[in-house]
């Protein structure tokens, strides 16, 4: 059965930890799927596949591209996915206007975004209004990466403050669950403790409802990880001594065999 928004709020008050990883192609969408992830999230991360710096030049047509591959391989799991850069923030009427494109045209259940201080939560609430589930997204938010760098948020008093306080504004406006990234421990478990909805911690340690991490950092598919995730097998190495052996093969005409 596939997974619903209403069963993710509902493992919450099970005890029941949620699993997500991101995914931008059909392939990866599948494996998810088979090892039985809870939530595939088309992460604008994608920006990294695609040899972007930041994933501030990520496109809504770029992301719809790529959900609907990840829509062809996920049977079970639920899918968000992410709205870009700029394709939210204008107006309440460009939110709907995107988060509209994204369910019509690639089937996910739920888009995320980021940021939850004043217009956000209005937005986050208009969203939901009109009937799109929506995932929150606090701490560090890599769309402002040129205002907080990629370092680990909430650790100042103030900042902490302001990180909860954004996490119960968008519980208040709707949102179905809270990624929270790379925040110190006790402040995950604070929100975590205060809030009635899953908070998905990246970098925010085990006290969260639920974890996610991008599939290639996991995989150790990427040149570079951040500090936080586990690097569960090496395919870079993997796959580059397969072409490599590959190549050999080729130039000394040992294949085709
Ligand atoms: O874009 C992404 O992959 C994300 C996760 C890191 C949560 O937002």
């Amino acid at each position: 059965m596939p997974v619903t928004i209403q069963q993710v709020i509902q493992w919450k008050q099970l005890g029941r930890t949620i699993v997500a990883l991101t995914a931008w192609d059909y392939i990866t969408a599948q494996l998810l799927d088979a090892a039985g992830v809870d939530i595939v999230l088309v992460g604008d991360s994608m920006a990294v596949m695609l040899g972007y710096e930041t994933t501030l030049p990520i496109t809504l047509d770029e992301m719809i591209y790529h959900a609907k591959a990840v829509r062809r391989g996920v049977k079970r799991a639920l899918m968000v996915v992410d709205l870009p850069f700029l394709t939210y923030q204008e107006s309440i009427q460009q939110a709907i206007h995107s988060a509209g494109r994204v369910l019509k045209e690639t089937g996910a259940q739920a888009v995320k975004v980021e940021g939850g201080y004043g217009v956000m939560a209005e937005t986050v609430a208009r969203l939901v209004q009109v009937g799109i589930p929506v995932m929150g997204h606090v701490g560090l938010t890599p769309q402002s990466v040129h205002q907080l760098g990629l370092k680990q948020q909430g650790k100042t008093e103030d900042n902490a403050e302001r990180i909860l306080l954004e996490a119960m504004a968008l519980e208040k406006a709707g949102v179905f669950s809270i990624v929270l990234e790379h925040i110190p421990s006790d402040l995950a478990l604070h929100i975590t403790q205060k809030l009635s909805i899953p908070t998905i911690g990246i970098g925010a340690s085990v006290h969260c409802d639920g974890q996610v991490l991008v599939t290639s950092d996991l995989l150790g598919l990427s040149e570079r990880q951040p500090p936080f995730a586990k690097v569960y097998t090496n395919l870079r190495e993997t796959i580059i001594s397969a072409i490599a052996k590959y190549s050999t093969e080729v130039r000394e005409r040992k294949f085709p065999g």
